[in-house]
This record gives C-alpha cells, sequence and structure tokens, in this order.
C-alpha cells in the first residue's frame, strides 16, 4: 500500500523500497500515531469532513488496532510499510472499510511525523528525568551515610586539597539537576502542537487547532506551519541534553574506575557491576563504567550526526529529516540504560572511608592552608607560597610527609614555624573545616548543600507525579 500512487506508473524497485522505509523504526510511534489520528477524527467531524456515523466507525477501528497492539508486545513482526503512518492507514482500511481514506484530508505526514516527533521527545524526556531522580537519590543516599568521610581532591589528577566525600558526590548531583533541568527545558519547548500544519502552508478544512493540542496535550499551537513541519530542533535539545548527561556519567565512570584501582581502593563496585578476566584469575574490572564511558562517545556521535542531518536542508520538509528518529532513538535508549545502571552501581557502591583517609596523608594536601596561615600572620602570599613550595620539596626529596617534619628542620624554610603551623600541616579535618563559604567544602556547608538537594529531589519526584500523559 502507498499513499501516493496516482502519479507513478512505473515499475517500483524492492531494493529502493527497503532503502527509503522507515517503517523499522517508527514503528515506536505507533501508539502516539493512533492517538493523534483518534483526535484528528474528532478535528475532521468538528469540521464536517466526517459525518458523526464515519467519525464512530473510525474511531472504533482506530480504538481495536490499539487494544491488538496493546495485547502483542511483538505486534510489527513479519510486518511491512513504507512507514508507520501507512501502516496504521493500511490496517484501518482493512477494519472500517473506505471511510479510512477520509483520515488523512487536509493534512500530511509532515505535520504527523513533526507531531508523534514532539510526543516522544516529551515522554522520554519524563523518563529520563525519572531515572535521573533515582541517581541523584542514591547519590545523596551515599553522601548522608558517609558525612564525615574526607577524600583527597585532585586537579590534574595531583592531590590538591581535602575535601568531604560527600561535597564530591554533591558535586555530580549539580550536573545531573542541571541535566533534569534542561529536559524540562526542551520538553516544555517541544510543547506545541504542529497537527493542522498540512503539508507546509496550514489547510483548507477549519480544523480547531485549539482543541486538538489539547486533547493531544499541547500546551500549545505551534505558531508557522513552515517552521514547523521541519523543525527538528526537539529532537536536537533532547539529544543534546542526552549527550550532556553521557558527558557527566563518563566524567563519574571515569572517578570511579580510577578510585576503585587498588593504588587508590577508595570504593569497590559491587560483583553484579563487575566482571572477570579469562586469563586473569584474581581480576575484577569495572566494565559497567567503561562501557558507560564508552556509549558516552556514541551519543555525542548522535548529536553531531543529527546536527549535520539538518545542515543546509531547504525549507521545509525534505524526506532527510526521517533520519532524525535512528538518532533520537538511539540517544535516548543509551542514555536511559547508562543512567539506570549508574543508579544501581550507585546504590550498591562499597566505600572505604580509611582508605581514602589513609591517601590524604601522601600529596601534601595542606600547602595551601599553611600558605593561607602565613598570610595570616602578615606575609604577602607569593612569598608564603614561596616558602611552603621549598617545604614541600625538602620533603619529598626525603620522601617525607609533613607528619615527619621536626620543627627545627621546618623552620629552616617556613621562619617562625610553631606547633600551630605543624597542626595545620598535620589535620586535613581542620583544612576541611576551614573552607566555610557557601558552596565550600566545610562540613556544614555540604550539610546545607545536602539539605537543598534532597528538597530539590523531592520537589522533582513531586514535578514529575503530577505530570499527566
Ligand atoms: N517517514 C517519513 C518521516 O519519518 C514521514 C514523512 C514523509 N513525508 C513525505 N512527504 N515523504 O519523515
Amino acid at each position: 500500500m502507498k499513499l501516493w500512487g496516482g502519479r507513478f506508473s512505473g515499475r517500483r524497485d524492492p531494493q529502493f523500497e527497503k532503502f527509503s522505509e522507515s517503517f523499522s523504526l517508527d514503528q515506536r510511534f505507533v501508539l502516539y500515531d493512533l492517538r493523534v489520528n483518534l483526535a484528528y477524527v474528532q478535528a475532521l467531524r468538528g469540521a464536517r469532513v466526517l459525518k458523526p456515523r464515519e467519525a464512530a466507525l473510525l474511531a472504533a477501528g482506530l480504538n481495536t488496532l490499539a487494544r491488538k497492539i496493546n495485547r502483542r508486545p511483538n505486534w510489527a513482526k513479519g510486518q511491512s510499510a513504507e512507514d508507520v503512518h501507512t501502516w496504521v492507514e493500511g490496517e484501518l482500511a482493512r477494519i472500517a472499510g473506505s471511510v479510512a481514506g477520509k483520515l488523512r484530508t487536509g493534512r500530511s505526514r509532515n505535520d504527523l511525523v513533526a507531531t508523534e516527533m514532539r510526543m516522544y521527545a516529551k515522554d522520554s524526556a519524563l523518563h529520563l528525568m525519572r531515572a535521573l531522580a533515582d541517581l541523584m537519590e542514591a547519590l545523596l543516599h551515599l553522601a548522608r551515610g558517609y558525612s564525615s568521610a574526607i577524600l583527597p581532591g585532585y586537579t590534574h589528577l595531583q592531590p590538591a586539597q581535602p575535601i568531604l566525600f560527600a561535597h564530591y558526590l554533591l558535586a555530580y548531583f549539580e550536573m545531573f539537576s542541571r541535566d533534569c533541568s534542561r529536559l524540562a527545558d526542551c520538553r516544555a519547548r517541544a510543547d506545541e502542537l504542529p497537527m493542522g500544519a498540512g503539508a507546509l502552508a496550514g489547510t483548507t478544512f477549519p480544523i480547531d487547532r485549539e482543541r486538538l493540542a489539547k486533547d493531544l496535550g499541547f500546551a500549545r499551537v505551534a505558531g508557522n506551519s513552515l517552521d514547523v513541519t521541519c523543525d527538528r530542533d526537539p529532537a536536537a535539545e533532547l539529544v543534546f541534553a542526552c549527550a550532556l548527561c553521557m558527558v557527566h556519567l563518563s566524567r563519574l565512570a571515569e572517578d570511579l574506575i580510577i578510585y576503585s584501582s587498588p593504588g587508590f581502593g577508595f570504593v569497590e563496585l559491587d560483583d553484579a557491576y563487575s566482571t572477570g578476566s579469562s586469563i586473569m584469575p584474581q581480576k575484577k574490572n569495572p566494565d559497567s563504567m567503561e562501557l558507560i564511558r564508552g556509549r558516552s562517545g556514541a551519543v555525542l556521535g548522535n548529536l553531531a550526526g543529527l546536527l549535520a542531518i539538518m545542515k543546509g536542508l531547504p525549507s521545509a520538509y525534505d524526506r532527510d529529516l526521517q533520519e532524525d528518529k535512528a538518532a533520537m532513538f538511539a540517544a535516548v535508549d543509551t542514555t536511559l540504560g547508562a543512567v539506570e545502571i549508574a543508579a544501581r552501581v550507585a546504590a550498591t557502591l562499597r566505600i572505604r572511608p580509611e582508605r581514602m583517609k589513609a591517601m590524604t596523608e601522601l600529596g601534601f594536601l595542606t600547602a595551601t592552608d599553611l600558605a593561607d596561615e602565613l598570610v595570616r600572620r602578615g606575609a604577602p602570599f607569593s612569598s608564603a607560597h614561596e616558602q611552603v613550595g621549598k617545604l614541600v620539596q625538602h620533603c619529598a626529596a626525603l620522601g617525607k610527609t609533613f607528619r615527619h617534619l621536626s620543627a627545627q628542620e621546618a623552620s629552616e624554610f617556613v621562619p617562625g614555624w610553631d606547633s600551630h603551623l605543624y597542626e595545620v600541616a598535620k589535620s586535613v579535618e581542620r583544612s576541611v573545616a576551614r573552607r566555610d563559604v557557601t558552596g565550600g567544602t566545610a562540613p556544614k556547608q555540604v550539610a546545607r548543600q545536602l539539605a537543598r538537594a534532597e528538597r530539590e529531589v523531592a520537589h522533582l519526584r513531586d514535578v514529575l507525579g503530577k505530570v499527566v500523559k
């Protein structure tokens, strides 16, 4: 079955039919297609294109089809069509007869597919946000459970300053929280109805687009028919939100890969999310995290691919736009899978605070605190920095930590060295506590961040619970 036979009499090439079909991908839209069709039947009735009896017949046929599909998860097996819209019209003709031919009055697959793409984007954003909320909750659970654990903080992956482990976890919370708000934003922008835009110019039938928007759960009607039939911003924004979320996940994955290596040993992944080696019996590899890191590259590729498809297209609809779905489905599926696994890994992660603490002894993490203390005593920061730098050089050459310094030795590099400076050098707890600015790592500040994060997740859950499809 074709929706456009009349103009053609030549032979079809089956190889091109296969090349151009999108049913194998857009069959995922089938329930959206039925829902849009059901609402459109009412719009056509309102426009007096369909008699009430015809509208009832079509609606009954569409409902029968929806029930069939819901009953059979693999309904598409053995089916083929140019696309899902063609398939639905064909099936409807079989159930309801020739009246099915009236359904596509005043519309095009261009406004149809644009509508379904937006419905999919809106739903996918919600699914991703729900999964992200689980991950954020798992991070908060860890932060609450290990609220006093101190981690060596790294810059350039070199020891920098001590931080609370909870502070570290909350940094990822921030990233995933931004991902959620990005998804909510792109959902809000996708929330406008294309139907009624026709192929590009609108329709000659008095379709009540406002009513259609309401019936299909759209916040408003798209204001320009030309734009909306070829606008794939919702797909591009969704894929970008996925790509950036995967970048965040990939960085978390990289941290956990490093932190679970025996040289660090700060965390241990649950056996369920690790794998072994076929030759080395001792191996426990963080494959779950490596796959997330690897797949983030694929999602970045989906984004680049989609933007490249859009670039340079003449307005309005071009068949190139059919290719938006492959990128969008792949990005959403990959990201959803990755967020879900990351949440499970976080929920089952074993934490080794004693290993973190032991590691804070190395790397002269309190060097900045020493320099700051010298500043409090009146030195310019530049000379304080220089003195402490020389002290570190001395210790490093002898393989010592600050703890092993004698007062006499230290005062060769830092004039005025006393027991207070020695305490400053030794105590990572004090170093952490001193960073008492908003957003800093002091326990008081981190407790505030944690409380704010908890309120935020509760609010997110609340909002997600209230969204009606
Ligand atoms: N399968 C097409 C797509 O996904 C539907 C729109 C086709 N429209 C057209 N005029 N050929 O983009």
